[in-house]
């Protein structure tokens, strides 16, 4: 007997699409379940002004298959240089729907970040004024820091006392992983809010660590011990609205995985809404998949939830891992949650 269930369309609040062939490549695994995504704007250079904005916008829905309804919410790449009335123009026009802060040298494509959260003031207080969101990449990339407690720490530097400058500003914490993550953001103002992954609410570090390393767990923040990932996952399946799904999906091609030096990041679109009905299923929670996956996210951007459906099947007996996307550069491999998921998206 299978199964079905059937949800408000999902958006995506975090998403890397990247550019060129492997945007091609990849865009379809999030369109086919997807209506919204925000775009991450950590390109080679990196989306720090509208018209290059409105540029990658369009050569997404370019790429688009004739009569997909797909929506790419374009960010702005935050740096020093940034300039107040370019970034209220881009917001105001609609071109972009949030502002991304990098702290130089967390993540991939980070060197032109901000290096001093003083020095973008002037910038955070026009964009406080304007109602959009800063979008948070929250670690501190001080290299005396130990990695695993770069999260934690940026909130004490530089997160807490922005909030406390700026309550007004509308934060998007990215990507958490961590219990004091999940108390800041329960403890503050309904300004603030943040997206989880779903690999973050899988995986714990052991994943990349125990039994030989594995590139294809590393990402950045890095999935953090056991205890953290129970702090994410009790914040999301208890329904709380200031958290909501931000993939993080960041597809690099394997070749560029599978080094000495490898690259971060998790590539989820494929298989992203088939495991989060398999964890809430599992916890006994369906019913507030929704909430995460299509309500929570447009109601805190200020945004119409989408109108449309999607159906979830659960099958009766469990579903492979996807296959690897194929793309002119190189296979991606899709994120295997290590556990058994008998949900599917029913193809439209
Ligand atoms: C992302 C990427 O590859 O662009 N990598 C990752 O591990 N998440 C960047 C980011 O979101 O930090
Ligand atoms: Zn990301």
């Amino acid at each position: 007997m299978t199964t079905k269930l059937q949800i408000t369309t999902p958006d995506d609040w975090h998403l890397h699409l990247r550019d060129g062939p492997v945007m091609q490549s990849v865009l379809s695994y999030t369109s086919f379940w997807c209506k919204r995504a925000i775009v991450m704007p950590n390109l080679v250079p990196p989306v720090v002004t509208a018209a290059a904005a409105a540029a990658y916008r369009d050569r997404i829905t370019d790429a688009l298959e004739e009569g997909v309804d797909f929506t790419p919410l374009m960010t702005l790449y935050l740096t020093e240089q940034t300039n107040a009335d370019d970034l209220a123009a881009a917001v105001k026009g609609g071109i972009a729907t949030a502002v991304k802060l990098y702290p130089a040298g967390a993540t991939t494509n980070s060197a032109s970040g901000v290096k001093d959260i003083n020095k973008v003031m002037p910038v955070l207080e026009v964009l406080a004024e304007t109602g959009a969101p800063l979008l948070v990449h929250g670690e501190v990339s001080d290299p005396n820091i130990d990695i695993f407690d770069r999260e934690a720490i940026f909130i004490e530097r530089v997160l807490a006392p922005l909030h406390e400058r700026l309550p007004q500003l509308k934060v998007v914490f990215e990507h958490i992983t961590t219990r004091q993550a999940v108390e800041f953001v329960m403890a503050a103002n309904d300004q603030i809010a943040a997206t989880v992954t779903p690999h973050h609410l899988i995986i714990n570090r052991n994943a990349y660590l125990a039994g030989g390393i594995k590139p294809h767990y590393y990402c950045l923040p890095v999935a953090k011990r056991e205890t953290h990932r129970l702090a994410l996952l009790d914040a999301v399946l208890a329904g709380t609205d200031k958290f909501f799904l931000g993939t993080d999906s960041a597809p690099h091609v394997d070749m560029a995985k599978l080094q000495p030096c490898g690259c971060a990041g998790i590539f989820n679109a494929p298989n992203t809404l088939a495991c989060l009905a398999q964890l809430f299923d599992d916890a006994g929670c369906l019913d507030r998949l929704e909430g995460f996956t299509s309500v929570y996210g447009p109601q805190f951007y200020g945004l119409d939830v989408n109108t449309d459906k999607l159906t979830l099947v659960k099958h009766e007996t469990p579903q492979p891992v996807p296959q690897p996307v194929q793309t002119t550069e190189g296979a991606i491999t899709v994120f295997d949650p290590q556990m058994d998921v008998f949900w599917s998206v029913r193809p439209a």
